[in-house]
């Protein structure tokens, strides 16, 4: 099987319902990201953090993966497929993907702000301030925050180095160093890029642009997929 790299970003989720981060009223509109996404702001003002992820975690148990993370889902048939996704909610696990890195974290697990290895699944609920892990140390979302280093990138890139197809989908390709994984794409690659936006940037990196929705363009790019490398499928 060939293997097809995926890298997506808020914009996959955006049909779901889940705000992206840059665009017109994007979550950095509604707040300063350094005030909660930043490790300064756990220092700061830990409550207003702990916050702002009930809010995303409570939104993400009210919707559901769309078209797009399904057919990505539906992808593993035909090929070898890498998810790497930047977001942290679980649309692709939902979607059916079984092979998933989560680069900036997941919003259903929260760690110990004393021993990171104790990591906890809690589904959708919230945490609050004096929530502890079994250690007595206060708990924190498992999220890479700016200000953190991104451990997960080094396998990242090594899925990258040998893809065949690389699909990146629904990111501004603003954030580092999650955005540098285009260039660790062989040239030999087929790459595509979907995105209302994709047009504009696809010429930079070198990737084909599919300048749609993600579940429009998933739609086009699995006739695209169907065509050169014959397979049938029901997406
Ligand atoms: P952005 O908000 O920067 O970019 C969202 C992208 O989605 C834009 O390129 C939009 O054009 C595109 N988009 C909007 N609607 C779409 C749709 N229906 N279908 C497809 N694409 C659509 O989000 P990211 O690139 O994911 O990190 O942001 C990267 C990181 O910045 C996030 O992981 C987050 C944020 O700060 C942290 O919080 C650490």
């Amino acid at each position: 099987m060939k293997k097809l790299v995926v890298f997506t970003g808020a914009g996959i989720s955006a049909e779901s319902g889940l705000k992206t981060f840059r665009d017109a009223n994007g979550l950095w509109e509604e707040y300063n990201v350094m005030d909660v996404a930043s490790i300064d702001a756990w220092y700061r003002d830990p409550q207003l953090v702990l916050r702002f992820y009930n809010q995303r975690r409570t939104q993400l148990g009210q919707v559901l993966p769309n078209a797009a993370h399904i057919a990505l889902g539906e992808l593993e048939k035909h090929f070898k497929v890498m998810v790497i996704t930047q977001n942290v909610d679980d649309l692709h696990e939902r979607g059916g993907s079984k092979n998933i890195i989560h680069l900036h974290g997941e919003l259903r697990k929260v760690r110990s702000t004393e021993h990171p290895s104790l990591i906890y699944d809690i589904g959708y609920d919230e945490i609050g301030w004096g929530d502890t892990c079994d250690h007595g140390a206060q708990l924190r979302p498992h999220i890479v925050w700016f200000g953190e280093e991104v451990p997960q990138m080094e396998p990242a890139i090594s899925e990258c180095l040998d893809a065949d197809i690389f699909i990146v989908i629904g990111t501004s390709l603003e954030v580092y160093p999650a955005a540098s994984l285009v260039y660790y794409v062989p040239d030999h690659a087929r790459k595509f890029y979907i995105d209302p936006k994709a047009t504009s940037l696809s010429r930079v990196n070198n990737l084909t642009a599919i300048t749609k929705t993600a579940t429009e363009g998933m739609k086009d790019l699995m006739e695209i997929l169907r065509q050169e490398y014959n397979f049938e499928s029901q997406v």
